[in-house]
C-alpha cells in the first residue's frame, strides 16, 4: 500500500509541479527560479491579458531567449509550454499604467504556473480542421520555406510558441509525404539578435553552389528587427535543424518594409533568382552561390491593385494550356486592398528572363488567384517532383485572423492546389486544381453533408447550393451562367461578429461556363474549386453546429465521407 501511494505520489511529481511563488522583485517585476530539470514550464495565458516580456537567464545570467506572453490576469484561457534547456531563472517583466494599484503579485497566473516534462496537445478545438494542416498549438500565419526533399514535402510557418495571437515569429515545421498528413517537427529557425524571424523560402541546393555541402537546405527569411534584413540558415541534416549563416544578412535596403524572400533555380539563366517585396514593389535579384546577390530590377510601379502593403511574392514558369508554351507568374500577396477588403493574393502573367519581369496585361488590370476572404500569403514549394507547381495559402485575413474563435491554435493552411495557366478572351489566367492527393480522401458516398466532406457538384446554367444547419445558419453558393459569376454569401453562416470585416458576400468572375465544382468542407472552411481550374474561392466559416443540409437548385450534388 505504501509502495503503491510512494508511486503515485512519483507519478504525480513526474507529470507536473507547482512553481514556486515568484519573488517579486517590484511593482512591474517577478522572477522565477527554475531549480529543478523538468522540460518545460507551463504558462497561464489569458489573451485579453497583460502582455509580459519574459527573459529566459541561463546559469551565468546572460539571456538566452526573449518572448512575450499574454499572462492570465484574472483567468486562464490556456497554457503555452516554455522548453527550460536548462534555464536557471525566469525575469518576467509587464508595464501597468503610472496610476492604479495593481502590481504584477496580483496576476492570477502565479497560482497556475508548472513545471512539467510533459505538454498536452490533444485537441479541444471544436474548430480544428482534420485534412488541412494546423499547427499542434499556437498562433500561425504564411506559410514558409517549403520544399520536397527524398520523399518528403517540408512545411514551416509562422509561429508564436507562446500564444495564438501574431508574436515572437519563428518558424514551425511540419511536414508530410502526400501534403495532406502533416506531422509536427521542433520549430527550425527561432529568434536572433537580428530580428524575429519573418517569412521567407527554401532551396536544396542539390549542386553545392553555397557550399554547405551537396543537397544542403538552404532557407532564407527576413530578420525583421529594427529594420528588416534578408538571412540564410542551412541545413545539412535533411530539414531537421538549421545553423544560421554566419555572415548574416545576406541582403540589406534602407525601406522599411522589405522582406519575404523567395529563391528559385532559374535554369534559363542556369543561377539563382530571388525575388522579394519592397514597399510596393517586387525586387528581383541574382546569384551564383546564393549569399552574394546582384539586383536585376524591380516589378509593379502602376501595375495592379496597390491598395496595401505588397508581402510575400513568387515567381514561376507555368505551362500555358493547349499551347505546349510556357509564361511566368509573379505572385503578389496583398494587405489591405484585397477584393473583398484585407489580404487577397494577386498575380501578374508575363515574360521574366532572369533580370526583367515583363507583365503582359494592362497596367490597370487585377488578377486574384481565389476570389474568397480567406487565402492568403499564397507561395509554392520548391523542388516539387514532375515539375509540378504547387501552391498553399493561408487561410485567414488580417482583418480578423487574431479574433476568429479558437483558441488552442489559430489558423490552418488551404488545401494544396496545382498550378498550371489557361487563357481567354485573350488575357492569361492562373489555373488553380485541387492536387490529385486530395482525391484518396475521397469516401463513401453519403446523403447529407458533415462537418468534414467534399462536395462534387454537376452545375447547369442556373445552380443554387445552400449548406444549412438546424439553427437557421447557412451559406449560399449562386452560380448564374448569364453574368458569369460564382458568389458564396456567409453573412449567416453562424459566428459572424467577433469582427465587422468577417460576415460578406465574396463574388468571382469565372471564365467560360463550370461544369463541376468541388466543394471542400472542414470544420470551420469552405473551399470551392471547380475541376478545370478556373474558380477557386476559400471562405472561414464558423456554425455552431455542423451544417448538415444541402439544397441544390440547377445541379446535382454528390456528397463523399473524407477518409482521413
Ligand atoms: C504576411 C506577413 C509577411 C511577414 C509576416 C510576419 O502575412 O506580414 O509580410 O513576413 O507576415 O509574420
Amino acid at each position: 500500500m505504501r509502495k503503491t501511494l510512494f508511486m503515485f505520489v512519483l507519478l504525480l511529481i513526474g507529470t507536473w509541479t507547482w512553481a514556486q511563488t515568484p519573488e517579486i522583485v517590484s511593482r512591474q517585476r517577478a522572477l522565477v527560479r527554475v531549480n529543478q530539470t523538468s522540460k518545460y514550464l507551463l504558462i497561464p495565458v489569458q489573451e485579453q491579458g497583460i502582455n509580459a516580456t519574459v527573459n529566459v537567464l541561463g546559469t551565468d545570467h546572460k539571456v538566452v531567449q526573449t518572448f512575450s506572453v499574454r499572462l492570465a490576469t484574472d483567468r486562464i484561457d490556456y497554457y503555452v509550454p516554455l522548453e527550460l534547456n536548462g534555464a536557471n531563472s525566469l525575469d518576467f517583466s509587464v508595464r501597468f499604467g503610472q496610476n492604479g494599484e495593481r502590481t504584477i503579485a496580483d496576476l492570477s497566473c502565479w497560482k497556475e504556473l508548472k513545471f512539467s516534462n510533459t505538454f498536452d496537445t490533444t485537441n479541444r478545438e471544436a474548430f480544428r480542421p482534420v485534412y488541412h494542416h494546423t499547427p499542434a498549438y499556437g498562433w500561425m500565419n504564411d506559410p514558409n520555406g517549403m520544399y520536397y526533399k527524398d520523399g518528403v514535402y517540408h512545411l514551416s510557418f509562422q509561429w508564436n510558441p507562446y500564444g495564438s495571437m501574431w508574436g515572437n515569429m519563428t518558424w514551425g515545421h511540419s511536414t508530410s509525404r502526400d501534403l495532406i498528413h502533416w506531422e509536427a517537427q521542433s520549430p527550425v529557425i527561432w529568434s536572433d539578435g537580428l530580428g524575429s524571424v519573418f517569412s521567407g523560402s527554401a532551396v536544396v541546393d542539390k549542386d553545392n553552389t553555397a557550399g554547405f555541402g551537396a543537397g544542403a537546405v538552404v532557407a532564407f527569411y527576413t530578420s525583421a528587427g529594427a529594420s528588416q534584413m534578408q538571412s540564410i540558415a542551412y541545413s545539412t541534416d535533411g530539414g531537421k535543424t538549421f545553423t544560421k549563416y554566419a555572415g548574416n544578412p545576406v541582403l540589406t535596403l534602407n525601406v522599411p518594409d522589405f522582406r519575404d524572400p523567395k529563391v528559385f533555380w532559374n535554369e534559363d539563366i542556369k543561377k539563382w533568382n530571388l525575388i522579394l517585396a519592397a514597399g510596393q514593389q517586387m525586387r528581383i535579384y541574382s546569384s551564383a552561390n546564393l549569399k552574394e546577390w546582384t539586383y536585376e530590377s524591380s516589378f509593379g510601379e502602376g501595375y495592379g491593385s496597390h491598395g496595401g502593403v505588397w508581402e510575400c511574392p513568387d515567381l514561376v514558369k507555368l505551362p500555358v494550356r493547349g499551347t505546349g508554351q510556357s509564361k511566368w507568374m509573379l505572385v503578389c500577396n496583398i494587405n489591405p486592398g484585397g477584393p473583398f477588403g484585407g489580404s487577397a493574393t494577386q498575380y501578374f502573367v508575363g515574360q521574366f528572363d532572369g533580370h526583367r519581369f515583363t507583365c503582359e496585361s494592362a497596367p490597370e488590370v487585377s488578377k486574384w488567384m481565389d476570389y474568397g476572404k480567406d487565402h492568403y500569403a499564397t507561395v509554392t514549394f520548391s523542388n516539387a517532383p514532375d515539375n509540378r507547381v504547387i501552391a498553399l495559402a493561408w487561410m485567414s485575413n488580417w482583418q480578423y485572423a487574431n479574433q476568429v474563435p479558437t483558441m488552442q491554435f489559430r489558423s490552418a493552411n488551404s488545401v494544396p492546389r496545382d498550378l498550371d495557366l489557361f487563357t481567354y478572351n485573350g488575357e492569361t489566367y492562373v489555373g488553380v486544381t485541387p492536387s490529385k492527393e486530395l482525391l484518396a480522401l475521397r469516401g463513401a458516398k453519403v446523403k447529407a453533408p458533415t462537418e468534414t466532406c467534399e462536395i462534387v457538384v454537376d452545375v447547369r446554367k442556373n445552380t443554387q447550393l445552400v449548406l444549412s444547419n438546424a439553427k437557421g445558419e447557412e451559406v449560399t453558393m449562386t452560380y448564374d451562367a448569364a453574368k458569369q459569376t460564382f458568389t458564396m454569401d456567409r453573412t449567416k453562416s453562424g459566428a459572424v461578429g467577433f469582427s465587422e470585416a468577417f460576415p460578406c458576400e465574396t463574388v468571382a468572375p469565372v471564365y467560360g461556363p463550370l461544369k463541376q465544382l468541388r466543394l471542400f468542407i472542414d470544420k470551420c472552411s469552405i473551399e470551392v474549386l471547380d475541376t478545370d481550374g478556373r474558380l477557386a474561392m476559400t471562405n472561414l466559416v464558423f456554425p455552431s453546429e455542423p451544417y448538415n443540409t444541402l439544397t441544390v437548385k440547377g445541379g446535382k450534388a454528390t456528397i463523399y465521407e473524407i477518409n482521413n
